[in-house]
């Protein structure tokens, strides 16, 4: 992956946005106008090019991804998308289901490191059901294999059997070791990786192929080799003794919806996915939530986190970034949270005014 440093900051980008179904809309148009505002008050420009993925898109054309969409991120720096799916969707055929539109995306642009970032934050800890002392701290970056592994591996069923293949090559686990080598030089030069190598084929060989990419090409970067089932619970014993979490698709799933419990809502965790140009799909962890679509309940921080996470990796614009998330937790520090989290709670609208009001003061603070 391309050192950030050698992305140069350019004043005008490129965006895809990508609303896509449920409360996706809702976050999305909290990005833009965020976006907006970002624009205004540091004399940057952002072209955005709105196009439909998922249910929408299927209701639209009949396809979960559609050659527009292709062919707008194709000239685009990053892609942002709010969320897909919904019960509208849920009888279709495998070919016409909304989440097949994330997969392809992500398989089409070799989508292959994302990355969560799990950090806690003192005016949350109260929402959290973990204790407020394990939750001190708390600064992890899970990078997990987005397009390999079971989820894309051969598969197959009949009314008695099934088989999920789960086939990695040297050439993914090294890409993806050298992308968390990265992150760790940023960080605190620490790696857990975390796999089933007493169990596991697969995992004998991210071990092997993963130790020796830290050794030979990130000599100030310590790396440690955890089992899936240990790091499940030292994520709720002692998440704060993680630096750089690394593992594969399958684990990576379920560590990271595992560790978004220690942040307090799903509707906080920001997403990036990454390919070996630093083009990035940005995205909220959370779903489509079709149970509160529509009603202005949603919370839009884990997509304005995915939106400085986007100006950082993909635009270098580091600026821009940090003012974001500082004005996010002085609006957490305030007490500006939505009703996942307060049931007197602001709205997605009421939020997103605050937080863009602190913005535009940002430049003269
Ligand atoms: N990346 C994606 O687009 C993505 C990810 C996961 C699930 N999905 C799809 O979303 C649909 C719903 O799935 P689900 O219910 O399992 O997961 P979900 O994340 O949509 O919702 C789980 C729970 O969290 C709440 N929630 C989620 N985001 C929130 C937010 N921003 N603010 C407040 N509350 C929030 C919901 O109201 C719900 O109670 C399904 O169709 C699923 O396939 C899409």
């Amino acid at each position: 992956m391309k050192d950030n440093a050698e992305k140069s900051r350019r004043k005008t980008c490129q965006v895809v946005g990508l609303p896509g179904d449920g409360i996706g809309p809702e976050v999305y148009t909290s990005a833009c106008r965020v976006l907006s505002v970002i624009e205004e008050t540091f004399g940057v420009s952002i072209e955005l090019d709105e196009q439909l993925i998922g249910g929408a898109a299927i209701d639209a054309s009949g396809d979960p991804l559609p050659p527009a969409t292709i062919a707008a991120c194709r000239k685009a720096d990053a892609a942002l998308l709010g969320a897909v799916g919904g019960p509208k969707w849920d009888g279709n055929p495998a070919d016409q289901r909304p989440e097949l539109g994330l997969l392809r995306i992500r398989a089409e642009f070799n989508l292959f490191c994302n990355l969560r970032p799990i950090v806690t934050h003192p005016a949350l800890h109260d929402f959290s059901p973990l204790k407020k002392d394990r939750l001190e701290g708390v600064d992890l970056m899970i990078v997990r294999e987005l397009t390999s592994g079971s989820y894309f591996g051969k598969k197959w069923r009949n009314d008695d059997e099934a088989e999920d293949v789960c086939r990695y090559t040297r050439a993914e686990i090294e890409r993806v070791t050298r992308a968390a080598g990265q992150i760790a030089q940023q960080r605190d030069h620490r790696i857990t990786l975390v796999d089933k190598a007493n169990v596991l084929e697969t995992s004998r060989l991210w071990r092997a192929v993963a130790t020796a990419v830290i050794e030979n090409e990130f000599p100030d970067v310590k790396m440690e080799h955890m089992y899936v089932d240990a790091a499940a619970m030292h994520l709720l014993t002692r998440p704060a003794d993680f630096d750089v979490m690394l593992t594969e698709n399958l684990f990576g799933d379920i560590l990271s919806d595992e560790a978004s419990m220690l942040c307090g809502s799903l509707g906080l965790l920001p997403s990036a996915s990454l390919n070996d140009e630093r083009f990035g799909l940005y995205e909220p962890v959370h779903g489509s939530a079709p149970d509160i679509a529509g009603q202005g309940k949603a919370n839009p921080y884990a997509m304005l986190l995915s939106v400085a996470m986007m100006l950082r990796h993909s635009l270098a614009w580091h600026v821009e970034a940090r003012a974001l998330e500082r004005c996010i937790h002085v609006c957490w520090n305030e007490g500006i949270l939505t009703r996942d989290l307060r049931s007197d709670g602001y709205s997605t609208v009421e939020v997103t005014d605050r937080v863009c009001e602190k913005l535009a003061a940002s430049a003269t603070s």
